[in-house]
């Protein structure tokens, strides 16, 4: 540098935009969803990128084979870890986290969107026919998740699932992010519900606090109303919410 230059300092920190890679041997099943409303929008705006990759680009030899017949017998074909390692390796950072979606994965939850999303780099492995190869889960993947207590044809619908949930929580994404405190699960409690016109709607009314511009009534309504809907419907978010899970504890399967 020329002595007489004057030292600029150096730009601040500027972490890149989310980024989630999600690795299946069906991205097409992937591409309607994710160009669409929020996350469209998202991604338009620089905030999220969203890679598709197809797992058989990392197929063995000429036919791009990706799986194989299970050792020690049984049904289906189990995908198999050296494509998926390939897979895995032409997508990670030194700051990715890798989730491997399957039914015995740590259940996905908000307050694990919220940890996710402290990542600048997820990448989602969707395994599909009868099983990923055991070795995948054991020593590839920093976790497994589930998006619930059922099995579904393959990972897809959970890496999308995943994606949307974090993906709203990276700052900007939601023009307003007060709707982030106000929403259900955060707190943990249900959300008051919510109205607009017509104020009559065949013999029901909006209720009338929601009317008088009171905000003060309103906030006080919507505690109570966010408490008796939650006390009805999902008692079970009232007792003491768990720690939060840590990556560490995703690690489920052997
Ligand atoms: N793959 C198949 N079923 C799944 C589930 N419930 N969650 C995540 N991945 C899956």
């Amino acid at each position: 540098m020329d002595a007489n230059e004057p030292e600029v300092a150096a730009p601040p920190h500027v972490p890149g935009p989310f980024r989630v890679d999600i690795l299946t041997l069906f991205p097409e099943m992937c591409e309607g969803t994710l160009g669409h409303s929020i996350l469209g929008r998202a991604q338009r705006a620089g905030l999220v990128e969203v890679g598709l990759h197809n797992i058989r680009a990392h197929g063995i030899g000429r036919h791009r084979v990706v799986d194989d017949t299970p050792y020690g017998g049984g049904s289906g074909m189990v995908m198999r870890v050296d494509v998926v390692e390939a897979a895995i390796a032409a997508v990670r950072r030194p700051d990715s986290l890798v989730l491997l979606m399957a039914p015995a994965g740590e259940r996905f939850s908000q307050s694990i969107a919220v940890r996710l999303a402290a990542h600048r780099h997820l990448v989602l492995v969707c395994g599909h026919y009868e099983g990923v190869d055991g070795r995948v889960a054991a020593h590839l993947v920093d976790g497994c998740m589930s998006i619930g207590d059922y099995v579904l044809t393959g990972g897809e619908l959970a890496a999308l699932v995943i994606t949307d949930a974090v993906a709203r929580l990276v700052p900007g994404v939601l023009g307003n992010a007060h709707s982030l405190d106000e929403e259900s699960f955060t707190r943990p409690r249900l959300e008051a519900p919510v109205y607009t016109r017509p104020q009559r709607w065949r013999e029901h009314e909006v209720p009338e606090v929601l009317r008088g511009g009171n905000h003060a009534q309103i906030a006080k309504w919507r505690e109570q109303a966010s408490l008796e809907l939650t006390r009805a419907l999902r008692p079970d978010l009232l007792d003491a919410p768990p720690a939060p899970p840590s990556v560490d504890n995703m690690r489920q399967m052997p």
